[in-house]
């Protein structure tokens, strides 16, 4: 297109419109642009879209909500059906089916509401001088100032001024540093903040026993574990939790993406029952933190539906047998010493190539699979209702970039 005036998310600015590559339709896992190409979506978007594209069911969900109710707040004295619905449906689904569910919009919304809910526990319990997040390297926590201050990629952290304060970064390979750190800073720390699979750091599923370790270090220590499944939640690791797959609980859960599969934004952070308690605690007073769009009744009826899907498809399990394709097929790249390694769980993957990622992942896509380059891995992250001649595709085109090369 004929104009400069669209600023690209993660791009160079000085990148032309024109040399983006603009997208017209998609349905299922198939994209097609402005020129007719067609390109296997190995992302699904950017690890979002559980239930691939152009899904009827959630489309007339969405029409239906419109013309009923499009859009209205859930400031006091409002609420919707659909928002009280889908905060049901929800927590019935977590690891907290008694607890309480706030909504927003994206994935960083939910992060910064995370962290000042974290604190504001803390700050009630009268521990005024807990306000220590730990993050962990390599996590990835969206871009408002408070995910930014918290995640682990340095890259994305710089340039900005000052962050949040009260931020320490623990390894994300090695308990050990962690509990050090609580020894020396237990009484400080709010919570610690992880994602149970990183995904955009590198997909790096956690070490044994990590995860447990970060429960038990903060229940020892009176923190809250807060754990980011704005990409694992809802189904991407074989369960709608991967608190569940890794049967790890932890007090706060946030969730984005796949929650809607992206057909529109919607967002949320889920609370503990013992934590909704004393929320709910009469003295609190009002809850001084909400969005104009938390609760809207569009996204949340595309929530209800696109879960609906997910139930009524069984892609839990779809994302086991994603997860033993893609294995078996990396597994054999690695015995034929194509790629170096390769790490993963259910329906997100990645190979480490020892060479260019990024250069990898636009060789893909010259050839029609899109995947993602991180540092020198190529991250894949399909739909869950990819089919096995699709990932077929994708390891055909793998090995004709791996030759290239
Ligand atoms: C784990 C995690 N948390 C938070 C976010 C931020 O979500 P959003 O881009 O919707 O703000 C992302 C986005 O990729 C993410 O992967």
């Amino acid at each position: 297109m004929n104009t400069d005036a669209l600023l690209h998310s993660f791009s160079l600015p000085s990148k032309a419109e024109r040399d983006f590559i603009q997208l017209v339709s998609a349905k299922d896992c198939t994209l097609v642009d402005v020129n007719g190409k067609k390109y296997l979506d190995a992302l699904a978007s950017l690890w979002l879209c559980q239930i691939g594209h152009g899904n009827e069911v959630v489309i007339s969900a969405i029409k239906g909500q419109l013309d009923l109710l499009q859009t209205y707040n859930i400031f006091d004295p409002f609420t919707n059906g659909p928002a009280a619905e889908a905060a049901e449906k929800i927590r019935s689904l977590s690891p907290h089916p008694d607890g309480r569910v706030f909504l927003g919009c994206s994935g960083s919304e939910a992060i910064d509401t995370v962290i000042k809910f974290a604190r504001l526990f803390q700050q009630r319990r009268g521990q005024s001088d807990r306000q220590i997040i730990v993050r962990r390297a390599s996590g990835y926590h969206g871009v408002n100032i408070g995910g930014t201050s918290v995640q682990g990629i340095e890259g994305n952290r710089v340039g900005w001024g000052d962050l949040l304060p009260h931020v320490i970064e623990i390894p994300n390979d090695d308990i050990e540093p962690a509990a050090r750190l609580f020894a020396e800073h237990g009484d400080k720390i709010a919570a610690v903040i992880s994602e149970p699979v990183q995904g955009a750091g590198g997909v790096i599923p956690p070490p044994d026993g990590y995860l447990d370790g970060l429960r038990r270090l903060c229940t020892d220590n009176g923190a809250l574990l807060i754990f980011d499944e704005v990409i694992s939640g809802f189904g991407r690791t074989g369960e709608w939790f991967a608190a569940q797959t890794y049967k790890v609980t932890p007090d706060l859960i946030t969730f984005a993406k796949g929650v809607t599969s992206g057909y529109l934004p919607l967002s949320g952070v889920i609370i503990s029952r013992e934590l909704a308690d004393e929320l709910e605690n009469d003295d609190y007073g009002k809850l001084m933190h909400g969005y104009t769009y938390s609760g809207h009744p569009t996204a949340a009826a595309a929530a209800l539906a696109n879960i609906g899907v997910i139930e009524s498809g069984g892609l839990l399990q779809e994302a086991h047998r994603i997860g033993e394709k893609m294995e078996a097929g990396l597994k054999a790249l690695a015995g034929d010493g194509m790629i170096k390694s390769y790490r993963g769980i259910g329906g997100i993957w990645a190979c480490e190539l020892g060479w260019s990622g990024l250069e990898a992942s636009r060789a893909m896509v010259d050839k029609g699979v899109v995947c993602r380059g991180i540092g020198e891995a190529l991250a894949f992250c399909p739909p869950l209702i990819i089919t096995d001649s699709e990932i077929g595709t994708i390891f055909d085109r793998l090995d004709e970039v791996l030759r290239e090369h």
